[in-house]
């Protein structure tokens, strides 16, 4: 079974991260107060440690009033009381460190809350000076037309009228949420000292915010312009002359080739997030079909060596449906999104067990996917237990609740009267926390919980996953998915049945003759990989890894079929050699004879034996050859 080294220390510390996604509001309340705190967080580090990922992302947990859950910020230095204080976040960094998890947190870098100061001294100071410029202002509202409204059910145009100033700001998301000013420096100086902050504070990477709309250009759709990558590229120098070997994660919702250029030359984000591989992974199991992950990853373009996809089934959002067709959208808001309640502006909000209907097989072929394609895969908090959602809360609450932590009040989160909760914890049948909690799946081998862990384990084994090229196997059979991860001299086979019926697969494997298959999960040698395509089969949305191994011996029961010896026949011919045209013998010759020889020569086309051998003529040999036995003129022929 592989086992690698690591890697030289050669920064890209990312490549072979597994990151656990978490709100601090609802991850654990130590104070009792109802919300979840940063006390409470670093007393479960060791639950996140133990469950093998090496790396958090922290949403927003700074001063706000809440509007956008956090990403409306008002202090970008501070910390909101409810969750403690910037101590509490320098020992969280510290406790983190110590049990080898790096943290990342969010730096919003398009927008603030409307009660920031830098918007309520902007509001108030004289049109064109530099404190007003800090947002982006207008006298009507018909600027910047072409530019789409990304909150799509709450707003109706990215301008709204500010009576304080008189003038309309912009805003792509909440009216709340006025957009910064990048063509005014002053901004990117304060971004950039607000940065400095946290990484000086030993934060390990910034999840940038909505990069795509920091610049607006008259004419455009305002997203990915020039300008927006100059003002990235200046963040990054900063990052590489003064915090080598810290992370910038690029939040850019948009196609493949839009996504990539966050990573400019190497020289903006080490990370993007890719938003299209996502809802085409759903669409694969729905159509039991490999087509719509394949054709996405071939859309997408190599990035550079020191790059770095991030990749996820779920997160704190909606699951966007953005960056599919429209005719794709219906159909996975038809598929996933029944109720009408489950859909938000161009997503669905619901969590991954409930949109996967509870069926375990079909989780663990979604986690499987997740942990073996092409990047760094970032887990959300409670999906490792498979919990629910509800989609009676507002806005995105409902992938927002608390976690569940054991089947006490609270699900064991707070032990504050439950009205106080921010959040309620969810409390059905089904996805309560009495049926799914971190307690009960602890104690049991086979949860959804410790099925994770064994993955996440067996990951860490190699670093193909996180570091290998791809490829594709064309196999007949396009409900398989297959394809293989390289990275030096390691080689695996990933194998995934999109369907919901048992299904076999012949993979063209015949560049490995030789190899023998180890299944990683439970470590059993497959008869090896030979001439002929390798039949697998699978049962319904069961999935491989294999480690094509040079090393490994074949299983000890599998024997490569014996030669079969050719059979010694006696051929009795009457008279003349002619006799084997017409005699018995020719049957024997034809039937049993021939199409077993004629397979076995080089030369003959393909390796089945042919269906049907005749004899057109025979010629005798010549004296001496035969022997005659003397009785009844017969001569006898060994074939
Ligand atoms: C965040 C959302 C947020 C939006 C506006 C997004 O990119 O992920 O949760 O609502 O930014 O702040």
């Amino acid at each position: 079974m592989i086992s690698q080294p690591h890697p030289q220390d050669d920064g890209l510390w990312y490549k072979d991260a597994v990151v656990y996604q978490l709100h601090v509001k609802s991850f654990f309340d130590s104070n009792d107060d109802g919300v979840g705190d940063l006390p409470g967080l670093i007393s479960k580090l060791d639950y996140i440690a133990n469950l093998g990922v090496d790396t958090i992302w922290l949403l927003p947990f700074y001063p706000s009033p809440r509007r956008d859950d956090g990403y409306d910020i008002a202090d970008y230095r501070g910390v909101h009381p409810d969750y403690g204080t910037v101590a509490d976040v320098r020992k969280l960094i510290r406790a983190a460190h110590a049990r080898g998890l790096r943290v990342i947190t969010e730096l919003v870098v398009n927008h603030t809350s409307d009660q920031h100061p830098w918007f309520q001294r902007a509001r108030t100071s004289r049109p064109g000076s530099a404190a007003r410029n800090f947002y982006v202002w207008s006298d009507n509202d018909k600027a910047y037309a072409g530019t789409r409204v990304i909150f799509c059910d709450t707003e109706k145009s990215n301008w709204t009228w500010d009576p304080v100033a008189n003038a309309y700001f912009w805003h792509r998301f909440y009216s709340h949420q006025p957009d910064l000013n990048y063509d005014n420096p002053q901004v990117l100086k304060e971004v950039l000292a607000v940065m400095r902050h946290w990484l000086d504070m030993g934060v390990d990477g910034l999840r940038l915010d909505a990069v795509p709309y920091l610049v607006e250009r008259e004419g455009t759709n305002n997203e990915n312009l020039p300008e927006t990558h100059q003002v990235l590229k200046r963040i990054r120098a900063v990052i590489d002359s003064e915090y080598p070997g810290r992370l910038l994660l690029a939040e850019a919702n948009q196609w493949p080739e839009d996504a990539q250029e966050y990573f400019g030359n190497g020289d903006e984000c080490h990370m993007s997030f890719h938003f299209p591989l996502m809802p085409r992974m759903y669409m694969a199991i729905a159509q039991e079909d490999r087509f719509p992950i394949t054709d996405i990853i071939r859309q997408t373009p190599d990035i550079p060596a020191t790059c770095q996809w991030a990749i996820f089934l779920r997160n704190h959002d909606e699951l966007t449906l953005e960056m599919v067709t429209s005719r794709e959208r219906d159909y996975l808001w038809s598929v996933y999104a029944a109720d009408p309640r489950a859909r938000i502006n161009l997503g669905i909000r619901r969590r991954l067990a409930p949109l996967l209907e509870r069926d375990r097989r079909r989780v663990e072929l979604m986690n499987s996917l997740l942990l073996s394609m092409p990047g760094t895969p970032v887990l959300y908090y409670g999906d490792e237990l498979g919990m629910g959602d509800n989609v009676h809360l507002g806005d995105r609450d409902g992938v927002r609740t608390p976690m569940q932590w054991s089947p006490d009040r609270n699900g064991g989160f707070s032990r504050a009267d439950p009205e106080r909760l921010p959040l309620p914890v969810l409390m059905g049948p089904l996805y309560g926390y009495e049926a799914v909690n971190v307690e009960a799946q602890q104690r049991d081998p086979h949860s959804l919980l410790n099925w994770t862990r064994r993955m996440l384990a067996q990951r860490r084994q190699t670093h193909a996953f996180g570091r290998g090229t791809l490829r594709f196997i064309q196999a007949g059979n396009r409900k398989i998915l297959a394809y293989l991860r390289q990275w030096r001299d390691t080689t695996i086979l990933c194998v995934a049945n999109l369907s919901n019926a048992a299904q076999p697969v012949e993979l063209p494997l015949q560049a490995f003759n030789g190899r023998v298959p180890v299944e990683m999960l439970g470590g059993t040698p497959f008869p090896a990989i030979g001439e002929l395509p390798y039949l697998l089969t699978l049962p319904p949305y069961g999935f491989y890894w294999m480690d094509l191994s040079a090393e490994a011996a074949p299983p000890g029961w599998h024997a490569s079929a014996p030669e079969r010896m050719p059979e010694l026949v006696t051929l009795v011919l009457r008279g003349h050699a002619n006799a084997v045209l017409t005699d018995g013998s020719r049957q024997t010759l034809e039937t049993e004879v021939l199409p077993e020889y004629l397979a076995r020569q080089r030369w003959f086309p393909g390796a089945t034996p042919p269906a049907r051998v005749s004899l057109a003529y025979a010629t005798p040999f010549g004296a001496g050859r035969a022997e005659s036995s003397g009785a009844g003129g017969a001569e006898y022929y060994w074939a």
